[in-house]
């Protein structure tokens, strides 16, 4: 695989103060204005996602989105998804879609980071006790877009930001 920026790739992802992501195979928080603005973003495109973020998912593959499921496991497929046993082979199958979304884990995003070309980050002002985190993020490479801070109220349990940026192209 090369390691360049690949124009439709985009990750979106909700990071903690202390760049933790999941633990138990589980979000740490429940922030409604983040899952609205998931599926606005999302809706009508590509995911390409690890085998445990789709086993996380309550009702199985994300409806309106392609779902691409990254696994080793070759004997096993799920529901409504496309199965890809590569980084490179869920590339070729999004290759033609205008843009796709990385939408996790923690092992996916590692591998996918050096590729996106844009980041919807979420940042949730708090810390957690997790085992999943999210690398670190050199954001001298990234040019921020649009940003909006949000505070914690009823029906979303932690203040946060939502900001996009986009890869530096050097
Ligand atoms: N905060 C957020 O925005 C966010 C978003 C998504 C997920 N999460 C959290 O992240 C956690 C899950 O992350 P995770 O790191 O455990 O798992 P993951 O990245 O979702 O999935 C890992 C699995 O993907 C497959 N895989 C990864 N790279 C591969 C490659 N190059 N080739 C073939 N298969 C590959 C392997 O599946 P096999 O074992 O089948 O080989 C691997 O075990 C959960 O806690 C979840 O809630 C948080």
């Amino acid at each position: 695989m090369k390691n360049e920026i690949i124009r439709n790739i985009s990750i979106i992802v909700a990071i903690a103060e202390n760049n933790a992501i999941g633990k138990d195979n589980r979000l740490l928080w429940h922030l409604s204005e983040d899952l609205k603005r998931f599926k606005r973003i999302t809706s009508g495109h590509s995911l390409i996602m690890g085998r445990n973020t789709y086993l996380s998912l309550p009702g199985g593959a994300l409806p309106n989105r392609k779902n691409i499921v990254i696994s080793n496991i070759r004997n096993e497929s799920f529901p409504d998804c496309l199965m890809a046993y590569s980084i490179d082979e869920s590339l070729k199958l999004s290759e033609k879609e205008p843009e796709c979304f990385v939408i996790g884990g923690g092992m996916i995003y590692r591998q996918f980071l050096p590729l996106a070309a844009r980041l919807y980050l979420t940042r949730v002002h708090h810390t957690f006790e997790a085992d999943t985190y999210f690398p670190e993020i050199d954001f001298s490479e990234w040019i921020e877009l649009d940003s909006e801070y949000c505070n914690a109220d009823n029906r979303n349990e932690f203040a946060h930001t939502f900001t996009i940026y986009k890869k530096k192209i050097i």
